[in-house]
Order: structure tokens, then C-alpha cells, then sequence
């Protein structure tokens, strides 16, 4: 099946995602929509944050996307329910990884940085009481980072300074696994090494999600087996096309700006 696979996110973060889902199905067209406008998603209200889930989730059927990626845990923990109710085709979502943490945490303690949209929603809280049980979570509210990483600032020194602040308090109580709960999130790795001490696992669920993709995919039959294509790849902004193409950083790739 040549209809491309729909992807979404508050911004440029979930072009992590997106390059989990290239390496693994090279053969599936994309079309990835970055709201940057309307980025931080996480600070908004549930209601605003489905009211732009909705606006997004349009946009790619009406250009016949057969299965859509809500690559942000901010929209994935506060629409996906709604979504998957009112749309007929399948939608696989981002959750921060507490579950593997917990499998893979020695201390018992688990430190999970997301944004306040994600860490209030009643999925994640669902999902931390059913999956941590006998755990300690120490969350963190991320407030700051998505709108550094959108002006294209990872690497700068107001955002270390941020990260310190954050992670101080969990790194003093123990934690041995730090979950990122934000798909801009993985563009810190390179910050966040400097910073963890040795042995802290970084814990994301990029891959996760894109078997889950191939596997859903599969089910319903909507791989695109065909080997003589050439699969799109589609990038839209509404603000800065020029950090999604530094971001993604592949030549074969159209970005273009689009006002949605
Ligand atoms: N990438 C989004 C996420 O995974 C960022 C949310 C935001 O815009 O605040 O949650």
C-alpha cells in the first residue's frame, strides 16, 4: 500500500521519531507535519491540545495517510483516546518508556522529564500505577527546553543550566534511569551525557514506537510491499522549515512551509 504514513508533533521533536521509522521501513512514504507555531504543546490546555490534535489528524487524511504517528507524548497522553474513537484508520502513539525503566531500574528509583501536559495527563498517570508499582518516579516538568530546542538552542548554556536545575534533585535521590517523555527530548542526548553521571541509562521509546508502526502495519495489511517506488518524504512547517531540514539533515527530504 503506497498511501504514506502520517506523522505529527508540537514541532521538530518528533523527527526522532520520524528517523526510527525511516530506518526500519525505508520503503513507507512520509509526510511529517510540524506545529511549531503552536509549540510547547505541554503548557496548553487538554482542550486546546485536542482542539490542535484534531486540526493536525485532518490535515493528513486529507492527503490520504492509511496510519498516523502522534509523535509527541503530549498530544499522544491527552488525544489519542478521542482520536482513535473518531477516526478510522489506525493511530499509534508516544508515552514516556515507564515500563522498561522499571524492568531495567536496579535503585528502584526512575527519573521521568516530560511536559506538564504529559506528566498530568490521566494516561500517564495510568500507566506509571500500573507499570511502577514498587518503583519511585521522580518527575520533572521539562518547562523551557522544547521552546530552546525549537529556536534551534540545544546545545546552548542557558539550556545546560536548565538540565542541571532539573536533574540535580533525582541524581541526588538516586535514580540509575532517566525516561525521556518528550520527543524533542532526544536532540539533548549529547547535553544529557556531559551532564548524568556514568551508569544512568537513558531510557526513550523512539524504536519502540516504530515497531510498534511496522507491526501494526503489517496487521492490517497496509505495508507497502512494492520495491519500485520511490517513497516521499514529506516535511511541513508553520513556522521554521530551515530547523526541520537541519534537524533531519538527509538530502532526499522536501521541507516546504505550509500555514496550518
Ligand atoms: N514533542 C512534544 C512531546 O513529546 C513536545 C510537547 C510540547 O510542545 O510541549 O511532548
Amino acid at each position: 500500500m503506497q498511501r504514506p504514513i502520517g506523522i505529527f508533533d508540537s514541532g521538530v521533536g518528533g523527527t526522532s521519531i520520524w528517523k526510527e521509522l525511516y530506518q526500519l521501513m525505508p520503503n513507507e512514504s512520509t509526510i511529517y507535519l510540524a506545529d511549531s507555531k503552536n509549540a510547547p504543546y505541554g503548557e496548553k490546555a487538554k482542550e486546546e491540545i485536542l482542539q490542535l490534535s484534531i486540526k493536525n489528524t485532518e490535515l493528513l487524511l486529507e492527503r490520504d495517510c492509511k496510519l498516523i504517528v502522534v509523535a509527541c507524548n503530549t498530544a499522544t497522553t491527552n488525544a489519542i483516546d478521542y482520536l482513535r474513537k473518531n477516526y478510522n484508520i489506525p493511530f499509534i502513539g508516544i508515552e514516556p518508556a515507564i515500563k522498561p525503566a522499571a524492568l531495567q531500574t536496579e535503585t528502584k528509583k526512575v527519573g521521568v522529564l516530560a511536559t506538564k501536559g504529559t506528566l498530568s495527563s490521566n494516561l500517564f498517570y495510568n500507566t506509571s500505577k500500573l507499570f511502577a508499582s514498587g518503583i519511585k518516579v521522580y518527575e520533572q516538568e521539562g518547562k523551557g527546553l522544547v521552546e530552546l530546542i525549537e529556536a534551534g538552542l540545544s546545545d546552548s548554556k542557558e539550556l545546560k543550566n536548565l538540565l542541571n536545575q532539573f536533574l540535580h534533585p533525582m541524581l541526588e535521590e538516586g535514580i540509575d534511569c532517566l525516561v525521556l517523555g518528550c520527543t524533542h527530548y532526544p536532540y539533548l542526548i549529547p547535553v544529557l551525557e556531559e551532564i548524568l553521571p556514568k551508569g544512568i541509562r537513558i531510557i526513550d521509546s523512539g524504536q519502540a514506537v516504530a515497531k510498534q508502526t511496522q507491526s501494526v502495519l503489517e496487521s492490517n495489511g497496509l505495508l507497502n510491499s512494492s520495491s519500485e517506488s520511490s517513497p516521499k518524504k514529506l516535511f511541513y512547517s508553520n513556522a521554521n522549515p530551515l530547523l526541520l531540514k537541519k534537524l533531519v539533515n538527509r538530502d532526499d527530504i522536501e521541507v516546504n512551509y505550509l500555514d496550518f
